[in-house]
């Protein structure tokens, strides 16, 4: 397998609003950053992907982009965004950058010049149509609205959005159009950057004929998401190849596709060797699960993703992210065992095949936060999803049941660094509420307590430095059917690895397969020791463990 220094990497994702704010504006910023770059490196990580941090009427937290070349100014300037790159390549770390190309500010000059008139040369930037019967061209909903059309008095046409109407849709059809984006790759691959991390890439061909969904109507009036119909569209990858051709091939970057619906199968159109369009790309099919969540299903997806991909094309690996609740709160115990199950998480994120993303705070097994009312939402998805509740007919109590169960604001709230006020993070009031937990999880006390989750975290990423067979280890499964243990093997030549874990917080047992020989050597685990006896393991609530053979 060809070996690459982002299979190797451990990309560490800094949501900067809330990572450091260094003006009391309670904003986190550029000289934020910058001041915690001893942390990053003491952690281990080797590339940070830092979200959108352009100008921006933030409507959707920077996702809603007014100037592609520009720097946001309550992040900062150019000037300290080419400090921090400096300085980050000084340390051996590398940048990637958010890449959002699907959709525009409506505030952006090529929007503000489209909508002015049906002849304007930027008219074709975007898609514009006709209503039918005064009603929207079809029946799309929106990710963040219930029609993903807005009507524009100006021309008596209405714009495509299949986010926020503040998000309109470029249109990829137009070649002037994917010109302005290789010209905005190129300005920030020739200042030095090493790669983009790219937003909804696969929604950014649309379905011929922009046909009418088939789906039921999944918003009162009468619209339905259909993401089915929005992603991985044909053509797409002639998209991806022009790209590759003008731009990506000339720099050695990595690129990560963001893809909702994405199949192994499409997948591979998209990361397979020896095209290797995309470095790698996100799927969604675990986090998607939400309710439905059993450790079954995580490993028969994580089985389905390896077998196919394994030797083809490389793959990621994510427990949570900005649009996802904490991950310690949905998949471990936040209370009793949040640090065990914290750590067993970030076992399974470090070993199993793939490059692991580690979100902000993750590292701390920062959890999910109390909300107790929709004032303290941010998010446009979680306002949006509150309204669309109480319209179905949701009390407030439960419609805030379920924002507190998703809602992207858990993973937003900022950073707890220490147990000084607001953790830390501000000395003014914070863009979003800290999570009350702080005084108890911060990063100060666990840079000083060597069994901290921190700690462990750190174990990891210096282990996946030294051994290759973490990255490029064949992987192996045994005990498939079982749902209260993950135990594998990565061999690769004569480094022998078996991972076990305990998914629940009851003790259970593991005979060792067959190919486990010999002795186990334990090379880290979250017990201080291995409980094994004549093959046996025992495995206590969320244990994991690593032991070489
Ligand atoms: C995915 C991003 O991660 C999310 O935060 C954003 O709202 C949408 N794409 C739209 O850009
Ligand atoms: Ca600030």
């Amino acid at each position: 397998m060809e070996r690459f220094w982002w299979k190797e990497a451990v990309i560490y994702q800094i949501y900067w609003r809330s990572f450091q704010d260094s003006n009391g504006d309670g904003v986190g910023d550029l000289k934020g950053i910058l001041s915690r770059l001893d942390y990053l490196e003491k952690l281990g990580v080797t590339v940070i992907w830092l979200n959108p941090c352009y100008p921006s009427p933030q409507v959707d937290n920077g996702y809603d982009i007014s100037d592609y070349c520009g720097i946001a100014p309550e992040f900062g300037t150019m000037e300290e965004f080419d400090t921090l790159l400096s300085e980050l390549h000084a340390r051996g770390m590398k940048l990637v950058m958010d890449l959002v190309v699907n959709h525009t500010s409506d505030q952006h000059p090529w929007f503000v010049q489209s909508r002015s008139s049906k002849d304007n040369p930027y008219r074709d930037y975007y898609i514009w149509r006709k209503g039918k019967d005064g009603a929207p061209p079809n029946n799309w909903g929106s990710h963040f609205t219930p029609s993903a059309w807005e009507y524009d008095e100006a021309t008596d046409e209405y714009y495509l959005h299949l986010f926020a109407k503040e998000q309109p849709d470029l249109n990829w059809e137009n070649p002037k159009v994917r010109r302005e984006v290789h010209k905005i790759m190129r300005f920030w691959l020739d200042k030095g950057i090493d790669g983009f991390r790219m937003d909804v890439i696969n929604l950014v061909k649309k379905p011929e004929g922009l046909p009418d969904s088939k789906l039921p109507p999944s918003t009162k009036e009468g619209f339905s998401f259909d993401n089915e119909l929005y992603a991985n569209n044909p053509g797409l990858v002639e998209f991806f190849r022009e790209m590759k051709e003008e731009v990506l091939s000339r720099y050695d970057v990595m690129t990560v596709g963001e893809t909702a619906r994405v199949t192994p199968e499409y997948a591979l159109q998209y990361v397979g060797e020896p095209e290797r369009l995309l470095s790698m790309v996100f799927h969604f099919q675990i986090v998607d699960l939400r309710d439905n969540f059993t450790w079954g299903k995580f490993k028969a997806l994580q089985r389905k993703w390896t077998n196919a991909l394994w030797g083809k094309g490389w793959a990621s690996q994510f427990l949570q992210n900005h649009d996802q609740p904490r991950c310690v709160s949905v998949y471990g115990d936040d209370g009793k065992y949040r640090e065990k199950s914290a750590k067993m998480l970030a076992t399974l994120l470090h070993t199993l095949p793939g490059t692991p993303y580690v979100y902000q705070g993750e590292e701390l097994g920062m959890c999910n936060t109390p909300f107790t009312d929709i004032s303290q939402y941010n998010d446009i998805n979680a306002k949006f999803d509150y309204d669309e509740m109480l319209a179905k007919g949701k009390s407030p109590e439960q419609a805030l049941a379920v924002l507190n169960r998703y809602s992207r604001d858990h993973s937003r709230t900022p950073m707890q660094w220490d147990e000084s006020a607001n953790a830390g993070f501000t000395t003014g009031k914070p863009w979003l509420m800290v999570n009350p937990k702080y005084t108890e999880i911060n990063a100060a006390r666990q840079m000083q307590d060597e069994n901290s989750v921190w700690n462990y975290y750190r174990a990891l990423l210096a282990l996946r430095k030294e051994h290759p067979v973490m990255v490029y280890g064949e992987w192996t499964e045994y005990e498939p059917e079982r749902e209260d243990v993950y135990v594998y093997t990565r061999t690769l030549d004569d480094e022998r690895w078996l991972v076990a874990v305990n998914l629940t917080g009851t003790p259970t047992q593991v005979t060792l397969p067959g190919a486990v020989n010999g002795t186990l050597k334990r090379v880290l685990g979250n017990e201080a020791d291995l409980s094994l006896k004549d093959g046996v393991l025992t495995l206590r609530p969320w244990e994991a463990v690593i032991a070489a053979f």
